[in-house]
């Protein structure tokens, strides 16, 4: 890893990880079923984001070109640098999958070892692998081994509380060339309840010799970004919730960063997000965006404002001239609701653990 600070103060600091400049030490972490292509495209326009990556997509499901598995990989050239994501406990179907994100053109594999969910841990993948370290390393060396590409692990700070096992791991990680390690500092068995542990991230930096570590989990403000490396000592930020509940956080971290005032999103700005998000999805799934769509509207209703009538109309348009008509009214309306901050508006799993 190296950081550019040489000229810290007209622009961010870049980092590098393996052998790839990122020009923002602030990346967009992934959110299945959000961070979507459309949704990573719009938000790139707006600047200060130097990493995204995929949602998590099922190793055998990638080899086998699954079209839902192809639609999570699709990218375009806005849509850069892009890392792809993959899970599974079985280590020939991450090498598989590995070698096809290779052919196929890609430039950097995540492989997952945070997620909580049954499905995901059942079959030996996501958070899972932190329970036995040296089967997670050798798994991981083989990937490595297989591709040129660099290869980066998301994880938690471990299974749960007596088993944090994040530290180790990462030193582990470090010796065999994962290029990065992105640290989620809950506990499996803390889902997304109680608070993010930083003190367990900075155990992890602690722990390697120069090996990035991205700090990750609960960052909603730009000044908690900058908190977060302060803190920990992590050398880049990851941030999901955070980023749609504002997706102007990157420009503002950048502006905080180089010490300005951030900038408010103007109306014409948030109303060019809104066209935007869904010309893009209509470009990857054609008129089914109209449906797809509906999921944000009552995100986009809070977010910026739009009167109840419009939002309405939001969630039952059916065609992209009813839409283009629609964002037509809502600039000329804009203002005459308050926008708030849509905080309860992306799902997480809830009850134990478990059951997930
Ligand atoms: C709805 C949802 C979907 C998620 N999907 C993924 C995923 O596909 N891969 C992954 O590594 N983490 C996933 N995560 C975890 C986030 O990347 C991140 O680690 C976590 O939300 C904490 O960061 P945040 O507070 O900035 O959101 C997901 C989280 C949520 C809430």
């Amino acid at each position: 890893m190296s950081a550019d600070s040489s000229t810290a103060s007209t622009k961010p600091q870049s980092i590098t990880i393996g052998g790839r400049e990122l020009a923002s030490r602030f990346f967009l972490a992934p959110l299945a079923g959000y961070t979507h292509l459309a949704f990573r495209v719009v938000i790139r326009r707006i600047g200060g984001v130097g990493l995204c990556t995929t949602d998590l997509v099922q190793a055998q499901m990638l080899v086998s070109q699954t079209r839902k598995s192809l639609e999570l990989v699709a990218t375009s050239p806005e849509d850069n640098p892009l890392s792809v994501q993959i899970y599974s406990g079985v280590p020939e179907q991450l090498i598989a999958a590995a070698r096809w994100l290779e052919d196929n053109g890609y430039e950097a594999i995540d492989i997952n070892m945070g997620c909580p969910m049954a499905k995901v841990n059942g079959q030996g993948g996501g958070a899972r692998l932190m329970c036995d370290t040296s089967g997670a390393t050798d798994l991981v060396g083989r990937v490595i081994d297989a591709v040129r590409l660099p290869v980066t692990v998301k994880m938690r700070l471990g299974w749960d509380r007596d088993n944090q096992t994040a530290p180790q791991l990462a030193a582990a990680f470090e010796n065999i060339g994962v290029a990065a390690v992105t640290v989620h500092g809950r506990t499996r068995q803390q889902g997304f309840h109680g608070s993010v542990n930083r003190e367990g991230i900075k155990a992890t930096v602690d722990a390697v010799k120069s090996m990035p570590i991205v700090g990750n989990g609960d960052v909603r403000t730009a000044a908690e970004a900058l908190s977060m490396i302060e803190e920990t000592g992590c050398a880049a930020v990851a941030i999901g919730r955070g980023a749609m509940l504002d997706p102007w956080l990157f420009r503002r971290i950048a502006d905080l960063e180089c010490g300005r005032t951030p900038a408010e999103p103007t109306a014409d700005e948030q109303i060019t997000f809104l066209s935007g998000h869904f010309h893009e999805m209509r470009k990857q799934h054609g008129d089914y965006s109209c449906l797809m769509f509906r999921k944000f509207a009552a995100w986009y209703g809070a977010r910026l404002g739009i009167p109840e009538d419009l939002e309405d109309r939001l969630r039952r348009f059916e065609s992209a001239a009813e839409f283009d008509e629609l964002v037509g009214d809502i600039a000329k309306r804009h203002g005459e609701r308050e926008s708030t901050v849509p905080t309860a508006l992306i799902r997480v799993p809830n009850g134990p653990v478990e059951k997930w």
